[in-house]
């Protein structure tokens, strides 16, 4: 039986259950054990193709690394004003081109929808690598493949999600995952940050979760501190954006009234939500978190290109 990533998209957390997580953590666990020998067998002559119409330096770069990883190769395009997007070409045809010259395809674009849109047109299993406000998937398998390893579990957890809630698409992924386990969520933002109303709806009927604006008075109970940059670049009114500018940061006097076993995670970039002092702290598992990323990458790109799995 075929593993049920061969050959399929990954457009949207909504669609994943608590199994397919777990397809992909095992197939995680048992790729880092390999030997690099081993690993370059499972991509051999397969290419993967990016476009990238905003920038990235970690999705980018982990998805080139963990397809080098695994024996394959990557082409593409990390700046779309360098394409022929430019002069005109549609995301359609963008996608439609790249797909000829892959096996798996991987993009990045501003608006919301695009890679729902693009996987219809794509001739090649599309993988989202950011949609607009929308959601980041991969970032949201990393992040829970974090919290599993280093926290070795996810049930009972009390998870504080941190800062730019209404922008920042890597919290949606990560909100639609998170509705698979019995985690005790607090939402952490200023007012005008909250989650999108459009989406309560959908979050609550995975998951139970509190709102408040207060990082200081609820950082002592949680387990896990997910903090996010607020997105400049999505405010309609920059105005709106200096209200809400450096609203949360961790520093040490902060992370003195944490758990003694509390992580703090960032999907990076940060600006200054956490103070680089804290880079050495035990707590700090943000690089550890983008480490992970390639390794959740690759066992994702393993699973969509063989069909037995690995
Ligand atoms: C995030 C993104 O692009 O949504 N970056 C990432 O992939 N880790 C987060 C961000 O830009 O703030």
């Amino acid at each position: 039986m075929s593993n049920t990533f061969f050959q399929k998209d990954i457009v949207s957390v909504r669609d994943f259950d608590k199994q397919k997580f777990e397809t992909i953590f095992q197939a995680t666990d048992k790729i880092i054990t390999m030997s690099p020998n081993e690993r370059r067998e499972i991509g051999r002559g397969k290419t993967l193709g990016y476009l990238f119409f905003e920038p990235s330096t970690r999705t980018r770069l982990s998805f080139e690394a963990a397809m080098a990883s695994i024996g394959g190769t990557s082409i593409g395009i990390a700046d779309a004003s360098s394409s022929s997007a430019r002069k005109g070409e549609s995301l359609g045809d963008t996608v439609k081109i790249m797909s000829l010259y892959s096996d798996v395809v991987v993009l990045r674009h501003q608006l919301d929808g695009s890679s729902r849109f693009a996987a219809e047109v794509s001739e090649k299993p599309l993988i989202n690598a950011g949609s607009g406000t929308e959601e980041h998937p991969t970032q949201a398998i990393l992040d829970i493949y974090t919290i599993r390893k280093e926290k070795k579990r996810i049930d009972g957890l009390k998870v504080g999600i941190v800062g730019d809630l209404k922008y920042g698409r890597t919290v949606y992924s990560l909100l639609y995952a998170l509705g698979n386990y019995k985690v005790d969520v607090r939402l952490i933002s200023p007012p005008a940050l909250k989650i999108r109303s459009d989406s309560t709806y959908e979050i609550r009927k995975r998951l139970a979760y509190t709102e408040t604006t207060d990082l200081e008075e609820n950082i002592s109970d949680l387990d896990v501190v997910y903090i996010t940059r607020i997105q400049k670049e999505r405010f309609a009114d920059i105005e709106e954006y200096v209200k809400v500018k450096g609203s949360y940061r961790i520093g040490t006097d902060l992370v003195k009234k944490m758990k003694d076993d509390a992580i703090i995670m960032h999907p990076l970039p940060r600006l200054d939500e956490i103070s680089p002092d804290l880079d050495s702290t035990k707590q700090a598992k943000y690089f550890q978190q983008a480490q992970y990323g390639k390794d959740t990458r690759a066992a994702l790109l393993a699973l969509i290109l063989n069909e037995n799995g690995i």
